[in-house]
């Protein structure tokens, strides 16, 4: 591993303190950070650090403190420390969060093994993030088929791959994804940013909406009209943070609204498909936002544009739309009024009402060209030459 873990230690006690430090400066894939006694000084030093293990010090109950930390900051990791800890002790420490538990005093085969353990989950963790690939959909323009393409592509991921794949509607007060999809969730995501606390994988799975049989869990807010309400960036990053630990794929909807939750969800994106259609009011907004992700410092690839509603002979060329954002175009989705208003009407996705339609294809060979390689293989195998080099053609768009 090659970043370090810093360790936080926190006790009054001076020779358990020494012991461990003693300890942990030989250790290559450990540094030590601080040894603190007092918990604003370690919840202050905690906002700026990535992977963290704290020593808690149990001769003082500190469980309510261990509670508050591990839920605010989802990076660490918590050895809580005790003299002869009896099993109601260790059942209470993991409860609040703790992941070890570290009779005092120790010896040091009982230590290390423990730090090897540690170790370890903090690389599958990232393992974990990893192979999550979050996308949101996005525009600053209305009406321009983020949601169409969000929720289609996020279907066809799910039947595509037959991984675990999220479909997030950002936009709480006027969402159309529930009205899409004809469901009405048990529990909307107002809900979910109300209890980040108790969020974890088994709770999203089972409590977001799975879409029939496929395995597309939704999340979107209730289809009455509620007051918007105002949501913190620091909110947002602690909700994708375990939305990536339990899903295969993201997808989120957004509005055109660029306040702090949208940003901070798009600086926790892997991509952004900026969607626009081929007009110069709708090709200048996607210029602002193109210059807007450079001043964020987005990586050049992050941000990709998908044309909708393409139309083979319209007056301005894709070369054009190319020369005047100076990005190659990601991706073309055909204009079908028609498919997409019948499925809409249908409150069924036009994936399924209409597979064959051009526009439903076009979702497809999107989402196979996002799915990871190696089922794009499988998929693609699947296919007779002839689609497989329409495939091909469309790849190289
Ligand atoms: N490829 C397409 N061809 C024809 N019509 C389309 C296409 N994509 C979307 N539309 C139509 O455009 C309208 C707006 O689509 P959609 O709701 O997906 O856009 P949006 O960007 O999410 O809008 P909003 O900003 O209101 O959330 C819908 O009526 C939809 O049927
Ligand atoms: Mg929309």
């Amino acid at each position: 591993m090659a970043e370090k873990i810093s360790t936080i230690i926190f006790t009054d006690n001076d020779r358990l303190k020494e012991l461990l430090c003693s300890f942990i400066k030989d250790l290559s894939d450990y540094e030590i950070f601080d040894a603190w006694s007092s918990e604003a000084d370690i919840v202050a030093s905690l906002k700026n650090m990535d992977k963290v293990l704290v020593f808690v010090d149990m001769a003082k109950d500190r469980h309510k403190f261990i509670e508050k930390i591990t839920s605010e900051y989802s990076k660490l990791k918590i050895v809580a420390i005790k003299e002869n800890p009896d099993v109601n002790f260790i059942v209470s420490a993991i409860r609040a969060g703790a992941k070890e538990i570290l009779a005092y005093p120790f010896i040091k085969s009982e230590l290390s093994d423990m730090l090897e353990r540690v170790k370890e989950q903090f690389s599958i963790d990232i393992q974990k993030h990893d192979k999550c690939k979050m996308i949101t959909v996005f525009s600053n323009k209305g009406g321009i088929g983020k949601t169409s393409i969000a929720a289609n592509l996020a279907l066809e991921l799910a039947q595509i791959t037959k991984e675990n794949v999220a479909l997030i509607d950002l936009n709480f007060q006027f969402g159309d994804i529930t009205a899409f999809m004809d469901i009405q969730p048990s529990f909307d995501i107002s809900y979910m940013f109300d209890n980040l606390n108790i969020l974890n994988r088994d709770f999203l799975l089972s409590t977001m909406e799975k879409y029939k049989d496929t395995s597309l869990y939704v999340l979107a807010d209730s289809p009455y009209f509620k007051p918007s309400k105002q949501i913190s960036s620091k909110q947002v990053t602690k909700f994708f943070e375990v939305l990536k630990e339990s899903f295969s794929y993201i997808i989120v909807d957004t509005d055109t609204t660029l306040d702090a939750k949208t940003i901070t969800t798009l600086d926790y994106s892997d991509m952004i498909f900026l969607v626009t259609i081929v007009n110069l009011p709708a090709l200048r907004n996607c210029q602002r936002c193109l210059g807007l992700f450079e001043k964020l410092g987005y990586d050049e690839n992050k941000a990709q544009i998908i044309i909708n509603r393409y139309m083979e002979n319209d007056e301005i060329t894709l070369s054009d739309v190319e020369t005047l954002l100076k990005k190659k175009i990601y991706w073309k989705i055909p204009n079908n009024y028609f498919a997409l208003m019948a499925s809409i009407n249908k409150g069924v996705l036009v994936s399924e009402d209409n597979p064959s339609s051009n526009v439903a294809a076009s979702y497809k060979e999107l989402a196979i060209n996002v799915a990871d390689t190696v089922f794009r293989n499988k998929f693609v195998k699947k296919f007779t030459p002839e689609s497989e080099r329409k495939i091909e053609n469309i790849l190289e768009i």
